[in-house]
């Protein structure tokens, strides 16, 4: 996804007074940083655990005890709403001896309990009991309850952060265009059944290198140029967003799912304010979600590691759910559509991984309209120095040489 910083534009309809980062282009990362095993350690760190990750929705978790479980490659959170009517997040890990407590969504009655060797947890996390607690006569119980994790609830969508950091709210990040998405009433949706996950063979920074430009469009995404236009509006934010807009062409695609869904496409109109009618607004939270909002449905799309060169990437929808027949009908074709584009993306991608492992090959020039993409490597340096290196450390110095290079700077 590419976004228009076209401050200028006479018609756009979004607020003039949002900060914007000017288009930059420069040099991109070197191709050693995309299969470094050390570098996706720190990374992992620093991007993924220390940065809010889009857990789930609040529709899911509203009765006393229940649940959603937020997977992150090596880490899980349990989200769970409290008795007290609170929502927390903790470790999905028993304190006992490590045991992976729940999966899945589901209710809780009582406590959590862990397989292994019963220990059960109350609602709001604290140890409820041991199992033959005569055994563990100097254990204090007050101090095993789970681990608990940072939670953030903005507009009806659940943040976790796994680690403490400085990172802004996700209230702040999304600041400049809370109108905008408070439109949606994203509150008041329910989930799309089924978790549209797919396993990319890739490292995760080049399914996010994709996703931040539109240069691919016309020959990656064929239904996609046949349907949209860019809709002018949107750019990256001085808060560490960028967002941009997707119109539907009047004249109609050839193909009848693509046609069928630009003659709908108004049915969700009534539900949405000006600035978004007939619209596809794309949230880019760097460096690795992306919030589609559609007027119908919205997804959140992550792009979550799973090794140097293998990324899960997960697509999971919420919808409105009192959808008249024609608004389902367009829900089901954004499923279709959305999934062609994303089997698209993923050959795309998995050929740009196998020839970024040629011998010799150095990044090429991106364009001004890649600026996107060229935010994001920035700001990548910005946090690994490292990566300013043409060549990789040599092993087991990486860390160390980052830190260096970081306060150096
Ligand atoms: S590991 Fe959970 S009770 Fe032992
Ligand atoms: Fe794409």
């Amino acid at each position: 996804m590419r976004f228009m910083t076209d401050t200028t534009n006479p018609n756009t309809r979004f607020d003039h007074h949002i900060e914007y980062l000017e288009e930059e282009t420069g040099k991109s990362l070197p191709m050693w940083t995309y299969a470094s095993e050390e570098l996706l350690e720190l990374e992992y760190r620093e991007v993924f655990l220390k940065t809010w990750q889009f857990a789930g929705h609040v529709s899911e978790v509203q009765k006393p005890g229940e649940y959603l479980v937020f997977d992150l490659w090596r880490d899980s959170a349990i989200i769970m709403m409290g008795k007290d009517g609170v929502l927390r997040a903790f470790q999905n890990v028993c304190t006992h001896r490590a045991s992976r407590l729940l999966d899945g969504n589901g209710q809780c009655k009582s406590a959590i309990q862990c397989q292994y060797h019963g220990w059960t947890f109350n609602h709001d996390g604290s140890l409820r009991g041991i199992s033959e607690p005569k055994k563990f006569p100097e254990c204090d119980k007050t101090k095993l309850g789970l681990n608990l994790v940072e939670l953030e609830v903005y507009r009806g969508f659940i943040f976790v952060k796994m680690e403490k950091s400085d990172c802004l709210s996700v209230k702040d990040q999304y600041a400049p265009i809370d109108e905008f998405v408070a439109a949606y009433h994203t509150e008041d949706m329910v989930r799309v059944e089924g978790t549209f996950g797919q396993e990319w063979d890739c490292n995760w920074k080049l399914a996010w290198d994709n996703y931040a430009e539109n240069y691919h469009i016309p020959l990656g995404h064929p239904g996609l140029q046949r349907m949209t236009r860019e809709g002018g509006e949107g750019g990256e934010l001085s808060t560490g967003i960028g967002f941009g807009t997707f119109r539907m062409k009047t004249k109609a695609s050839k193909e009848i799912d693509e046609a069928r869904y630009q003659a709908l496409v108004h049915a969700s109109d009534h539900r949405v304010d000006d600035p978004v009618k007939s619209c596809w607004m794309q949230v880019s939270m760097h460096m690795n979600m992306g919030i589609e909002f559609y007027t119908e449905v919205f997804w959140a799309f992550q792009i979550l590691p799973m090794g140097v060169d293998k990324t899960e990437v997960r697509c999971t929808g919420f919808k409105r759910n009192d959808l008249t027949e024609e608004e389902r009908e367009l829900v089901d074709l954004n499923i279709k559509l959305n999934s062609t584009v994303n089997e698209e993306d993923k050959v795309l991608v998995e050929r740009i991984q196998r020839g970024a492992k040629s011998n010799g090959y150095q990044p090429g020039p991106l364009s001004h309209i890649e600026s996107s993409l060229y935010l994001f490597h920035k700001r990548f340096r910005e946090i690994f120095p490292i990566a300013h290196q043409e060549m990789a450390p040599q092993w087991g110095t990486l860390s160390t040489e980052n830190e260096r290079m970081k306060r150096s700077t």
